[in-house]
């Protein structure tokens, strides 16, 4: 029997293979899914290989995940907790999609991945795995009993008695997650919410506000119907420009979060996050779409958008509720079209100009002259009824004047 393993190629996963043969007696197929994570893939089919992997795939999914991932995530303002971009959360289903679609082809029975029993990754790739192949087995090595490895050098030793002596370092790193939108930092001074973060130490995509430029930059950017086409006058497609913004965002210190959020299992947990394009990416969709949809469209999608970051954080990206969310969103996207400037200055994103052919903002309306849409008497008799109620209420159950 096959089993699909989701590898990085790091300690944990590498252990887990000669632990999957001896424990399950299974034949383990390695898969790498390349979400930007920027890892070292070379030699990575070797070194699966000579640690006992019958086979390893490597999938490169950065197109999707920015076409059918981000995209929508993007539309819908989606933002965990007022602050995380989700970049974990939104990759997560898309591994667990692809680690579905190999274990149908090879024939696999079962998938197996790393992560641990405390976090949200668990959750999300298990969500999606049984939402997309209820009759897979799953294995969570973390959480199996017959898993004995309690620390590094356990499994640097279990992997030395299996013949994989390879040049794993003593870990003292925070415990990241990369990929094309972000990276995400837990662990070490981290995990006491009373430490101010080491940011020398830490930042891997930027530099901090304090260390950007002294000169800001401005950047010009283009949308159609809520995508980016765009950037400084050249087209490309989002992935290339979410590459762009990135090494743009880092430099000028845009889009560096500290939280404590809720996990779905229950517990707080502190983390820094550097989401630098996904950011301007983000600021740059809304500033475009502050022009172009009406006041109560954009008060239900404020909703709905909150709904959408809760939806993918808890990894149920493969839900009919998440659908629905998203053809919403769609319909809201028919017009945003047209060009956002702005200048990136430590840190700040401030706006320069925003033009549309849609634009819903008008001059002549929004004057302090009356024009010909709008006749000033008219909200004399708009406030007389919009204000009914509550004229009514102070008549009848007395004013507020004791306030
Ligand atoms: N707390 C974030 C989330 O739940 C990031 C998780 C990072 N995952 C990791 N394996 N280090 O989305
Ligand atoms: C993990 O525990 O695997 C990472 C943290 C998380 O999933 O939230």
């Amino acid at each position: 029997e096959k089993v699909i393993l989701a590898y990085s190629g790091g300690l944990d996963t590498t252990a887990i293979i000669p632990w999957l043969k001896e424990t399950y007696g299974y034949d383990v197929v390695c898969v790498c899914i390349d979400v930007g994570q920027e890892s070292e893939l070379e030699g990575l089919d070797e070194r699966a290989k000579v640690c006992g992997a019958a086979k390893l795939y490597i999938e490169d999914v950065i197109d999707e995940f920015c076409d059918d991932y981000i995209v929508p995530c993007v539309q819908a303002h989606a933002v965990y907790e007022n602050k995380y971009l989700l970049g974990t959360s939104m990759a997560r289903p898309l591994i667990a999609k692809r680690l579905v679609e190999i274990a149908r082809k090879e024939g696999a029975t079962a998938i197996c991945h790393g992560a641990t029993g405390k976090g949200n990754d668990q959750v999300r790739f298990e969500l999606g795995i049984k939402a997309l192949a209820p009759d897979l087995k799953i294995i969570a090595p973390w959480r199996d009993d017959k898993w004995k490895l309690q620390s590094r050098e356990d499994e640097i030793d279990f992997c030395r008695a299996h013949g994989i002596d390879l040049p794993f370092a003593a870990d003292s790193s925070y415990s990241r997650d990369r990929n094309l939108w972000h990276i995400s930092h837990e662990g070490l001074e981290l995990e006491d919410p009373s430490n101010a973060p080491n940011y020398d130490h830490l930042l891997v995509l930027g530099t901090t506000p304090e260390k950007a430029p002294d000169e800001g930059e401005v950047v010009t950017m283009t949308f159609e119907k809520g995508v980016p086409k765009s950037v400084n006058g050249k087209e490309m497609k989002v992935s290339d420009i979410i590459r762009e913004l990135n090494t743009l965002g880092g430099k000028h210190g845009i889009g560096i979060v500290d939280i404590v959020e809720n996990r779905v299992v229950g517990m707080k947990s502190r983390g820094v996050y550097e989401t630098p394009g996904g950011t301007i990416l983000m600021e740059a969709h809304q500033q475009l779409e502050e022009l172009i949809l009406d006041r109560d469209t954009y008060t239900v999608k404020k909703d709905l958008g909150n709904k959408f970051a809760d939806v993918v954080y808890e990894g149920k990206w493969f839900t009919p509720l998440r659908e629905a969310l998203e053809a919403f969103v769609k319909v809201t996207q028919e017009y945003v079209t047209g060009e956002v400037k702005f200048k990136l200055y430590k840190g700040n994103i401030i706006r320069m100009g925003t033009t549309s052919p849609y634009s819903m903002y008008s001059e002549s309306i929004a004057s302090f002259t009356t024009g010909e849409l709008y006749n000033h008497k008219d909200a004399e008799g708009f406030i007389n009824l919009f204000g009914l109620s509550l004229k009514v209420r102070a008549m009848k159950q007395g004013s507020y004047e004791k306030l």
